[in-house]
């Protein structure tokens, strides 16, 4: 029942492992072209090995997730039974362990036996392990009877080719679903021609499905291109890399696409699944390659953020309602998940609630409010605390009002929304105006004083206004609550 649903590697053609742009914007643009297979970039199994796997309900996604929050490899339902693990190892348990961390949502794991770059040999693993058949037998046999999904792996061709026949008939032994060859010698570039003789000889000595890489540069151009490659290596499969990252239509049947619909295609692919705008960068000036200093080019290489890079593309539109979207599903299932009353979460008063800008008339901000009632109550200035988080580089602030601390349960997309969002929560829960329209007015902020104000001057007139307004205590908050916002910081205190 299981080989049924078993990824084959007979006759596929396969986007390669690329570091930095096998993320998965670049493996759906390649499946959507026509791949059948796509390789994630290395991911080293250390690195891994302390990941979380984290079901993201926001972006639809599986994502694994490193101690600092950093998203190492996110997966979705798209590729689910096309996206192969490619792990960078050298320790048949780490690479077990983590085959079984990501087993239940890739299609099948591979092994990096041909990176030359020092990140990967000077750990024993990529090309390192090319020197050491014991290990990669331990590897691969420990992988292969420890997961249900097939186990691959990617070589390069050794100095001989006796010495890589006898290589890969060792490889075969251990039960591999196929194995991809890099007809390059470890020592050569990538300008190098690929040496299909060899890939040739190699698919004739096992029965194994081989699959052929390398012929990016002078053999494949274009999608036709990729049937002579198999042929001439008398391969089973072929797996491209650099001509992918290229234009990823190379995979179409149906002929090459302009350069710019595929950047504008990939680039959506990256804002819905909220890639790192480096890495968004990273991939779209190796598709931009001699045109990366035109005027297209420099804007995107200026740009910081995925918005910068959609403005770029004309794509503001797209990004904001996708932006839009996503926010919208945050909202309600963390609505859902979290009461909008307060509670306490260690020595921190918690709400879910959000600062939405389009409630507050022009210039005046709950953080206005929160300061003024201070002041008035003799208390100190609030104290703002912000917290970065770095999977999607959002914000939560803590604000501490008489000795109290106050957050907001809800994530913002600035510092500054962060501080208005912890600001409302306290004067909610102590229950003082917060300086929405239609709220009653509370004479906080003297309202003839805001209107008036020029653009631009809120900070200097805000402290003045301070200071000529009457005072809060015993006016709104106390028709609201029937009790004063000092009587409301002692009540919590007994609250759960
Ligand atoms: C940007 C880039 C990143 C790469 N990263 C990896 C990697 O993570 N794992 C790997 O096995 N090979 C990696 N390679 C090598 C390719 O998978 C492939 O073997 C090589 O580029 C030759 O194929 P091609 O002629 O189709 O480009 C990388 C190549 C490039 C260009």
């Amino acid at each position: 029942m299981m080989a049924a649903n078993r990824l084959s590697f007979k006759n596929i053609t396969a986007l390669a492992p690329m570091v930095r742009v096998g993320t998965l914007p670049m493996r759906l643009l390649a499946l959507d072209y026509g791949a059948d297979v796509v390789y994630c970039e290395e991911l080293i199994d250390i690195k891994m090995a302390q990941c979380q796997r984290v079901e993201n309900e926001v972006l639809e996604t599986i994502d694994f997730v490193a101690p600092d929050d950093r998203v190492i490899f996110r997966t979705c339902e798209k590729e689910k039974g096309r996206v192969v693990f490619q792990m960078g190892t050298a320790d048949p348990n780490r690479a077990l362990m983590v085959a079984r961390l990501v087993e239940k949502d890739v299609a099948a794991v591979d092994v990096n036996m041909g990176c030359p770059k020092e990140y990967s040999t000077k750990g024993g693993m990529g090309a390192a392990l090319l020197s050491d058949p014991d290990k990669i037998e331990a590897i691969l046999k420990k992988l292969v009877t420890g997961v249900s999904i097939p186990v691959t792996c990617k070589i390069r061709i050794l100095p001989s080719l006796k010495e890589t026949v006898s290589l890969v008939q060792m490889i075969e032994k251990t039960g591999v679903a196929a194995i991809a060859v890099h007809g390059r010698f470890k020592e050569e570039r990538p300008r190098h021609p690929v040496h299909c003789d060899y890939i040739q000889a190699i698919a004739q000595a096992v029965s194994v499905p081989i699959i052929a890489n390398g012929g990016s540069l002078d053999l494949v151009k274009t999608n036709s291109d990729i049937e002579n490659f198999r042929r001439a290596a008398g391969a089973s499969s072929v797996m491209l890399a650099r001509a992918a990252m290229w234009n990823a239509s190379v995979f179409s049947s149906n002929g090459p696409v302009l350069l710019e619909q595929v950047m504008e295609e990939y680039l959506k692919y990256a804002i819905r699944y909220d890639n790192h705008a480096f890495n968004t960068k990273y991939c779209l000036c190796q598709m931009l390659r001699d045109k990366v200093e035109s005027p297209l080019g420099k804007q995107v290489q200026a740009a910081q953020t995925n918005a910068d890079i959609s403005e770029a593309y004309g794509l503001q539109e797209f990004y904001q309602q996708t932006r839009d979207r996503l926010q919208a599903r945050r909202d309600t299932m963390q609505k859902s998940s979290q009461p909008n009353r307060p509670v306490l979460d260690g020595d921190v008063i918690t709400m879910a609630v959000r600062f939405q800008r389009r409630e507050y008339p022009p210039q005046i901000t709950p953080k206005m409010f929160l300061l003024e009632w201070s002041r008035k109550e003799k208390l100190e200035q609030p104290h703002y605390e912000t917290v970065e988080r770095s999977q999607d580089r959002a914000f939560q602030s803590t604000v501490t009002v008489a000795k109290k601390k106050y957050r907001s349960s809800l994530w913002e997309k600035s510092k500054k929304f962060a501080e208005q969002a912890s600001a409302i929560v306290c004067l909610r829960v102590l229950g003082i105006p917060e300086g929405r329209i239609g709220e009653e007015d509370s004479g906080l902020v003297c309202k003839r004083k805001r209107e008036e104000r020029p653009e631009g001057q809120s900070k200097k007139l805000h402290v003045q206004e301070v200071e000529t307004s009457e005072p809060a205590e015993g006016t709104n908050s106390e028709r609201q609550h029937g009790t004063t916002p000092r009587a409301r910081m002692k009540e919590f205190e007994t609250e759960d």
